[in-house]
């Protein structure tokens, strides 16, 4: 193979690894959970509820729509934009900053497989 042929397949090589951004959630340490209760409470709390529809559906049924998709749910929290037009107005926050999205994406999903945690909000 010429030179020029093998630096543009490692080109193209390279190019692709750094252009893939595998998504990930961080750990579920317990700085985390004190850290994503204290948002929850003063950021969410005022209109989810875990279990029963409150100003806004319930909190276990929206992270349950996310559970194998938790890149959209991230994407929702730092962008919302009207899901059920016909029931609910649209979410009005201020939106996530992507740390803060992972944070509560990682934490809702993990209180959601793990319920009897004594974080659970209520
Ligand atoms: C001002 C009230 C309000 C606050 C505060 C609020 N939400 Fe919501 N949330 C809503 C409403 C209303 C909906 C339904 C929106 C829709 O269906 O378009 C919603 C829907 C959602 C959904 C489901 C979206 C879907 O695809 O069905 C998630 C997840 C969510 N909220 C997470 C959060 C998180 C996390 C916080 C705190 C950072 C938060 N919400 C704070 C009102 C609120």
């Amino acid at each position: 193979m010429s030179f020029g042929k093998s630096l543009c397949i490692l080109t193209l090589l390279v190019g692709t690894l750094f252009a893939v951004e595998v998504f990930s959630l961080p750990k579920v340490t317990p700085e985390l959970k004190s850290k994503a209760q204290e948002y929850y409470n003063d950021e969410c709390k005022a209109c989810h509820r875990w279990e029963r529809k409150f100003a806004a559906p319930p909190m276990k049924e929206n992270v349950a729509q996310y559970a194998d998709n938790p890149e959209e749910m991230v994407k929702y929290l730092m962008h919302p934009t009207p899901r059920h037009p016909e029931t609910w107005p649209p979410m009005e926050i201020t939106p996530l900053t992507e740390e803060q999205a992972k944070m509560m994406t990682a934490w809702l999903l993990y209180i959601l497989s793990n319920p009897e945690d004594p974080g659970r909000p209520k």
